[in-house]
């Protein structure tokens, strides 16, 4: 079975939707950020502080085509598919899903957040992020999940009915 992959922007639950199916696929689960962190020894905000934004996708670009491995349920960061390659490295290689959510909801999950370099950038107008990012979600997609008022339980499940 080809790797799931689930698209999104910050907040949209990726990492805790990848547990829910990891569980109940019983299927490993990997998160590209937590991959950059141990493969390169550094946190995400350490990287983005010390050498920047475009090292930090360079390094995520990388860490996407070594996943390789087949039947992982992947959740990717949030800015993944700023790549039109790895737009198209994701359409040809996975089953994608766009957990799609509404600005007034990421904006409650990630009130307390502090460890996202974009997200706690004031300097950064995320609404404007979010809206140019969203046909590219869109693009890259098999399968679009709406989240908002859904828990990770129920967000797997419709996954799962929708690969079957
Ligand atoms: C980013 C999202 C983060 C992480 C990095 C950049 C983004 O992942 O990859 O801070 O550009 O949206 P999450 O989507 O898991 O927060």
């Amino acid at each position: 079975m080809r790797n799931i992959y689930l698209i999104g922007f910050m907040g949209s639950g990726k990492s805790s939707v990848a547990k829910e199916l990891s569980i109940q696929l019983d299927l490993p689960t990997r998160d590209t950020d937590t991959l950059i962190e141990e493969t390169y020894k550094q946190t995400i905000p350490e990287i983005f502080e010390k050498f920047g934004e475009e090292t930090f996708r360079d390094y995520e670009s990388e860490i996407l085509i070594n996943t390789t491995k087949s039947g992982q349920v992947i959740a990717t960061g949030g800015g993944i598919i700023e790549k039109e390659q790895n737009r198209k490295w994701l359409k040809e290689n996975g089953i994608v899903i766009y957990l799609q959510t509404t600005w007034d909801e990421i904006v409650d999950r990630l009130k307390d957040d502090q460890l996202r370099p974009i997200w706690n950038n004031t300097q950064r107008d995320k609404k404007k992020l979010l809206d140019s990012r969203e046909d590219k979600y869109i693009d890259t997609a098999s399968f679009i999940v709406k989240t908002d008022n859904k828990e990770p339980k129920e967000i797997a499940n419709e996954i799962i009915q929708l690969i079957r």
